[in-house]
Formats: structure tokens, C-alpha cells, sequence
């Protein structure tokens, strides 16, 4: 959002009624929209998704077996399903994360009683009782069933650290080649899936720097090309390379430099990851009890991801003016210390608050506003893992606080970028580093065919925000529609007892001429549909 030079602190701002305007009363912000001059198309696979065989993630929140009595459409919770689809889920990453380099698909084929028993990366973080290995009962082909039931496209993270070139291209060419074909395909087709799968996104390994072989960029970057050259080209590919670890203290700028100048001369990859938590593991920032510091603190370092994502899109640009390689957000959000999760085995599962949620909006407006560069980012995990749109465990299931906003945003999926002037104050608040200045209003805007969608949030903790839009260029509304999730505690969360605590509510809005009045609530996020005349 570009923002004039009008600025109001906290005291300064009019405090706008909840429930409507009165005319008389001046905005506290002024907007402006210009709906008939769009810019880049927001990729419906920066709303995409990411799960691992971790914890509670798979095995039990996805997977609950064909004889399970949990609802299930062939083993796969149908809840889950159902939520996916609702939210038009574009994609999904997996089999990880950190499993992915020790995971070798073979052990995930074949009837289920003959797969191994395998090692699993993550069963040591697990509590002692707990530590069971992998089954591979989850393999490709549920995977893919998975991908089909939601409408999802797969993408599908390859071993690297573990695994050789020849593994991989098998991989593809067990997915992608027709029947008939190649013995590989046949292989498939016997197990049950004549349709080749058609997988385009490919991960070639998974923090590479780190669990996925501890390499140095240079290191990394020789293996990439290995792993590429002869890759099966059956289906288009959109091959993603390991990138930074964009949430260290210096942004991991040194990675980008170090790989892109070992590429210089070959080929580069169609998209180059970066991993970016809001990270508080060595923190005390709690997910579930916390107070305004800590509340500010996590949207406060949550928005620090723009700043990395611009710096990386220049440090590639020095390689590859044309920008060619698009980046990959492919893990994101907040990860807090362990301590809420929903039973012990559930690693890294945690509380979801109203605060996620803001976080989710911020990170998302990120996202639509640099629409040019990024081809894809996926959460870090959809269910009962760090930033979840869902928690499960058995017959028990609640939507998180960040599931709405996902479905609150859907509308920019697809969309063309729309910027948003005007005059937005700003509010003086404290977090833990100190006080700091926040804009009263942050977000984004989209227009696809005559809708246009405005999505807003207003991280204060005190003050609401009234607000008058105004579509510029000769553009007038027909119909304003609005949305707010908020909650009168910055604590609320929605729990396996009580599901429903947080959750949309409609916003009122007025229309005037070509202008669209509303007042955004202390602590909430709106979005805002307007259809154009
Ligand atoms: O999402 C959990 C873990 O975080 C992933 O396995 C890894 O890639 C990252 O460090």
C-alpha cells in the first residue's frame, strides 16, 4: 500500500463506530482505487498449501485409514477434504520439510500390508512411548488421491540429501509417463492409476543449507544441475531450487549470491524457495497467553518478510535481470515454542489465536502486492502443525482462525493486482523490541472480470478505523459486500469444544456514489467485494 504523507497517531484517530458510519464524521482514512489500471496477476498458488509426514500431520489428520470410523472418502478425512475444497485449496507440497531428504518414495507403493517400516526424520523429536517409525501407509498414490478429491495441484518436494539423480527420474517417470510406455508406468498402472499424474512442481530437496544435507550454496548448486539435467520432461516441469533461510537474522542473502553464481552459464530453475517463519522457538513469545507486546511483536516481525523478499528478488536479479526464476515462499508463518500442543505425539502442533489470523491477512497482502514475483508460497502445515488452518485428532476436529482468512482471501486468487492510494494514519505502539509506528490500515487489492475485492487490516489494539474508498478512473459500484473476523478478546481462539469462536461476521458498508464507507474494528480483518457497474 502506497501511503501520502498524512499521518495521525493513536490519540489523534477518530474512533469509528462497529456497526456503522455516521456521515457526518470525517475518515480516519481515505482510499482510493483504481480499478481500470491493474497490474500483475496474483497466482492462485500463493494461497497453496504444505504437508509433511510429521507429527499429527499425515497420520491421523489426513490419513485415517479406509476401515477408520472417522468419516473418510478411502482412508482420507473427509472433513479435511471437504475444507480444502471450500477453500480452493490450488496446491500441495509434500511428502516435507526435512522428511523429504530422507524419504525414499519406493518404501510408499504397493499394497499396503507390504510396505516397510521406515525411519522417520521427525520420530526422535517425538516424547519417549511416542517414537513410532513411518509406515508408508501414505505413499504417491494417496497423495495424488488426495490432490484429485481437493483439486489440487501436486507438488512434490524430492530427496536430495538422501537420494541419487537415477531415484528421482524414476520418481517422474513413475508419475508422469504414460501406460504402456516404460515398465515404470506399467509399475503404476498396477498399482492401481492408469492416468499418469502429471506432477509440473518439482522441489529439488529442502533446505539444502540445513536438514536436507548441510550443504554450502556452491555444494548445493553442483548437485541441483546433477539432479536436473536429464530430468524425464513428460509434463511441462516447474522445477523449484532450494533457496534461503529467509528468517535467519541477515536474510540469508549469502545463499542467493553463492547459488546463483555457481548457476552462472546453466540453466536456472523456474522458482527458488524461501523458507520464512515468524520464528519465537528461542522466544517467550507464547502462542495461546500473551499480552499486547507480544501481540504486536509477532505481526511487527511477521511483516519483515517484504523487506526479505524484495532484497532476494534484487540479489537474483543481478544473475538473471530478465527475472526468469520466480520465487517460492514454499514455508511460512509463525512458529512458536512448544508447549500447546494437542497431545504429546502432535509435534509442533500449536494454539491458533486472532493474532494468527492478522498475521495470515499481513502476509497474504504481502504476497498479492508483489504478485510479479511469486509464483507460489504454501503454509507451514495446513493441520495440527506450527501456522494450521485445522487441528484433528480422532473424532475431534476445529477450524483455526486462519482458516477464515483463507477463505476470506480467496477472491484475489487468479485476481489482477490493483494498488491502493490515499491517506491511511498511522498508530504509536510498543511491542518487545519498544515502541514503533504501524500503519492503522495495511492490505491489498484485486479486480478479476467486474469484481473487485479490498481486503484490510487493522492491527491496533485500541482503536477502530473509519475508512471511505473511493474507485477512481470512472469505475462505480453496483453492490458492496463486507466480511470481519475479529473478537473482542486478542486471545480467542477455536478449540475442539468450542469451534466456533472465532469466525466471520458480515461488516455493514455504505455505498455513496463511486464511494464505498465502512469502519474496520480494532484488532480485525475485513474484506470487502465490490461488484463493478
Ligand atoms: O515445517 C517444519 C519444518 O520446518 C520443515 O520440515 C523444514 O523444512 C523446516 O525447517
Amino acid at each position: 500500500m502506497r501511503r501520502r504523507t498524512f499521518f495521525r497517531t493513536a490519540a489523534g484517530a477518530a474512533a469509528a463506530e462497529w456497526g456503522g458510519l455516521s456521515p457526518a464524521l470525517a475518515a480516519d482514512a481515505e482510499i482510493e482505487i483504481a480499478p481500470g489500471n491493474p497490474g500483475p496477476v496474483i497466482s492462485p498458488n500463493v494461497y497453496g498449501h504444505f504437508i509433511e509426514h510429521l507429527g499429527g500431520v499425515i497420520y491421523d489428520g489426513i490419513w485415517v485409514g479406509p476401515n477408520s470410523k472417522i468419516p473418510n472418502v478411502e482412508g482420507i478425512r473427509r472433513q479435511f477434504v471437504d475444507d480444502m475444497k471450500r477453500i480452493a485449496a490450488p496446491n500441495l507440497r509434500w511428502p516435507g520439510g526435512c522428511f523429504a531428504d530422507g524419504y525414499h518414495w519406493r518404501d510408499g507403493i504397493g499394497g499396503s500390508d507390504r510396505r516397510p517400516r521406515t525411519y522417520n526424520y521427525w520420530q526422535r523429536g517425538r516424547p519417549a512411548g511416542t517414537q513410532t517409525p513411518e509406515t508408508n501407509q501414505f505413499g504417491i498414490h494417496e497423495f495424488m488421491r488426495l490432490c484429485r478429491l481437493i483439486g489440487a495441484q501436486p507438488y512434490v518436494a524430492a530427496n536430495v540429501g538422501s537420494g541419487s539423480p537415477k531415484e528421482f527420474h524414476d520418481w517422474v517417470v513413475y508419475c508422469n509417463a504414460p501406460a504402456g510406455t516404460v515398465s515404470l508406468a506399467d509399475e503404476r498402472a498396477g498399482n492401481g492409476d492408469n492416468e499418469p499424474f502429471g506432477v509440473r512442481f518439482w522441489g529439488v530437496g529442502n533446505e539444502s543449507w540445513g536438514c536436507g544435507g548441510a550443504m554450502r550454496p556452491g555444494e548445493y548448486a553442483t548437485q541441483y544441475r546433477k539432479f536436473v539435467t536429464q530430468f524425464p520432461a513428460y509434463a511441462p516441469p516447474f522445477l523449484v531450487a532450494t533457496g534461503p533461510r529467509g528468517h535467519s537474522a541477515d536474510g540469508d542473502i549469502g545463499w542467493t549470491t553463492g547459488f546463483f553464481e555457481e548457476m552462472r552459464g546453466f540453466m536456472p530453475p523456474d522458482g527458488f524457495s524461501i523458507h520464512f517463519y515468524t520464528d519465537f522457538r528461542r522466544d517467550r513469545v507464547k502462542s495461546g497467553d500473551f499480552g499486547a507486546p507480544e501481540w504486536y511483536e509477532v505481526l511487527l516481525r511477521g511483516a519483515r518478510l517484504e523487506k526479505v523478499i524484495q532484497n532476494h528478488w534484487s540479489e537474483m536479479g543481478k544473475f538473471d535481470p530478465a527475472h526468469r526464476t520466480k520465487l517460492v515462499v514454499d514455508e511460512w508463518g509463525v512458529w512458536y515454542p512448544a508447549g500447546s500442543e494437542i497431545a504429546p505425539a502432535y509435534i509442533l502442533s500449536q494454539t491458533i489465536t486472532l493474532r494468527d489470523a492478522l498475521h495470515t491477512a499481513m502476509t497474504f497482502d504481502i504476497f498479492n502486492r508483489h504478485a510479479d514475483k511469486i509464483a507460489m508460497a504454501n503454509v507451514a502445515q495446513t493441520i495440527n502443525c506450527i501456522h494450521s488452518l485445522f487441528l484433528a485428532r480422532g473424532d475431534q476436529y476445529a477450524r483455526t482462525p486462519v482458516f477464515h482468512v483463507f477463505d476470506m482471501y480467496r477472491a484475489h486468487m487468479g485476481g489482477q493486482f490493483v494498488p491502493i492510494e490515499g491517506r491511511i494514519p498511522e498508530v504509536n505502539i510498543s511491542s518487545l523490541a519498544g515502541p514503533a509506528r504501524l500503519a492503522a490500515l495495511s492490505g491489498s487489492a484485486s479486480i478479476r472480470g467486474r469484481r473487485v475485492t479490498v481486503t484490510l487490516t487493522n492491527p491496533s489494539l485500541d482503536t477502530a478505523v473509519s475508512a471511505r474508498l473511493r474507485l477512481t478512473g470512472g469505475a462505480g459500484a453496483l453492490e458492496a459486500r463486507g466480511a470481519v473476523l475479529t473478537h473482542s478478546d486478542m486471545r480467542a481462539t477455536n478449540t475442539f469444544a468450542n469451534p466456533d469462536e472465532v469466525k466471520p461476521a458480515v461488516l455493514p458498508v455504505r455505498m455513496r456514489g463511486d464511494t464505498i464507507e465502512f469502519a474496520v474494528p480494532k484488532q480485525a480483518i475485513i474484506a470487502l467485494e465490490l461488484q463493478l457497474s
